[in-house]
């Protein structure tokens, strides 16, 4: 497995994947151990988001002591509609970002995303000094990854700087995106067995997004 794959393994998080799994699980209970799971994958990926020292006095004396790099510009980037069940963590842990929503759904017979949305406003300081959180909990084909990452590629921000959050990993979907962006970090708190015919994670939780917003009648 690439180098760039991380796997968050912690009793925790595999806690909260079951009841993800489990059909039972109603909205509430699920959205309560995805929000749960969220803090863990961020705070895996964001391990590598640049630091510089700052001078400060604590009550005891003056000393150094790390802050992210204020030079920086972090954009996290829901794919709607199931990513944005990372936004308000992604916000809350880290408040300066800039939220750039990427609106594709899928073509349920060849499974290739549609694009409906992606409206940036504005201009990027430094693409080579921009950092990019791409939010989908299912990686399942990676063909909205694919398009996703793709879509900052263009901007001139390096691969290196992008980083993949996902719940939920497939292993087809994994193979795409690490051969096509080989320095794109992937983080994840499962990788699952395979897709079915329908482009589905198994064992996986089903639909995501049917499952955050009770799309289910
Ligand atoms: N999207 C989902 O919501 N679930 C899957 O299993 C695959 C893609």
């Amino acid at each position: 497995m690439s180098e760039n794959i991380y796997v968050v393994n912690h009793p925790l998080v595999a806690h909260n994947l079951t009841v993800l799994r489990d059909k039972n699980s109603d909205t509430e209970k699920f959205n309560q151990a995805l929000k749960r799971i969220s803090y863990a994958l961020f705070f895996e990926g964001t391990k590598f988001l640049p630091t510089v020292e700052k001078q400060v006095s604590t009550p005891i004396c003056d000393t150094k002591s790390p802050v992210i790099n204020p030079e920086i510009e972090i954009i996290v980037s829901p794919i709607l509609r199931a990513g944005l069940v990372f936004s308000d963590v992604a916000q809350e842990l880290l408040p300066f970002c800039h939220i750039h929503h990427l609106g594709m759904y899928r073509n349920e017979e060849t499974l290739e995303p549609i694009w409906y949305y992606n409206k940036m406003k504005g201009k990027l300081k430094d693409p080579l000094k921009t950092f990019v959180f791409i939010l989908d909990p299912m990686l399942a084909t990676g063909n909205s990854g694919y398009d996703a990452v793709h879509n900052f590629i263009k901007q001139q921000i390096p691969e290196e700087n992008m980083i993949f959050i996902s719940l939920i990993s497939a292993p087809e979907g994994i193979e795409k995106l690490t051969k096509a962006y080989p320095k794109l970090k992937i983080i994840t708190s499962k990788i699952d067995e395979k897709l079915n015919d329908k482009g589905y994670i198994v064992p996986g939780l089903g639909d995501a997004g049917d499952r955050i917003f009770n799309t289910v009648y």
